[in-house]
């Protein structure tokens, strides 16, 4: 239980969903947790409750990703606090859902701002605060959607297709500073992401999820897609960067036409 034993991380998106489940794993392998979110229900505080429960050290700061200056207050707060930055999960995310003729300029905005600039926002000052000491590990939280076309997703699939591209340049170019990045490409996991988008749960939509996930043909939880999380986060995968690791069931190893 300490493979993250005195490094200094921050979970953006963090008061809920999958980046709640990756701060409590991090707090339980003996990171600092730096907990954010822009919700204002107590999620947030929630995770660090969570945390400090099983004996972890986290801290919450409000923040907004898609504004830079939050994202900066954000680092100084974990360096303030902690002394150093060693682990930025870029995990906040939103989604707007519908077809390529309805979707607005509004919906563009909002889903590229957060989901898009907020990443490259996390990437660029995360990496300005661990060029001075040494390195650390970035993991951005991209989508399967990003290697796929997605119904209803065109801003959203986009934004996750962004993300993986951040990804690989930012691990070329920092690769020098001993700062490894990775992303994370969750499948259909069960959290409030949908209900936060407007999107009715269906029958349907259920059933094709079922049937699209061979293993146990159900979502995951985020609590399984947690652990790739701390493999990145650890020296363990020291020499693993500009990858993309899916966390899906096996979604997309079929093409669920032939
Ligand atoms: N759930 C899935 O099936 C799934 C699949 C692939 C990728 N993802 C990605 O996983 C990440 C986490 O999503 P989740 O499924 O846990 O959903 P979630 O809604 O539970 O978590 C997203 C969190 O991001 C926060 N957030 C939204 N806008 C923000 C902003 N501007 N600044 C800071 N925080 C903000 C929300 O308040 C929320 O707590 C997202 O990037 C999402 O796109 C989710």
């Amino acid at each position: 239980m300490d493979r993250l034993r005195d490094k200094v991380a921050i979970v953006t998106g963090a008061g809920s969903g999958i980046g709640r489940a990756v701060a409590v794993a991090f707090g339980r392998e003996g990171a600092k947790v730096l907990v954010s979110d822009s919700r204002t229900d107590g999620g947030g505080e929630a995770t660090v409750t969570a945390i400090q429960a099983e004996g972890g050290e986290a801290l919450y700061v409000a923040a907004d990703v898609s504004k830079e200056d939050d994202v900066i207050r954000l680092v100084r707060a974990a360096v303030d606090r902690f002394g150093r930055l060693d682990v930025m999960v870029n995990n906040a995310g939103v989604m707007r859902v519908g077809p390529v003729t309805e979707l607005t300029e509004a919906d563009f905005d909002l889903v590229t701002s957060v989901n898009q600039k907020g990443t490259f926002f996390g990437i660029k000052h995360a990496a300005r605060a661990m060029m001075k000491t040494g390195g650390g590990s970035i993991i951005n939280t991209s989508s399967i959607a990003a290697d796929h076309g997605q119904h209803g997703g065109v801003v959203y699939a986009a934004t996750k297709g962004a993300i993986l591209s951040m990804t690989l340049t930012a691990a070329s170019e920092l690769a020098e500073y001993g700062i490894r990045v990775n992303a994370v490409q969750p499948g259909a996991i069960s959290t409030g992401i949908l209900a936060a988008s407007g999107v009715r749960e269906t029958p349907d939509r259920a059933a094709r999820i079922e049937q699209g996930t061979p293993l146990g043909h159900r979502r995951g939880l985020p609590e399984e897609v947690a652990p790739l999380y701390v493999y990145l986060a650890s020296d363990e995968s020291g020499f693993v960067t500009g990858q993309k690791l899916a966390v899906d069931g096996g979604i997309s190893a079929d093409s669920h036409v032939i």
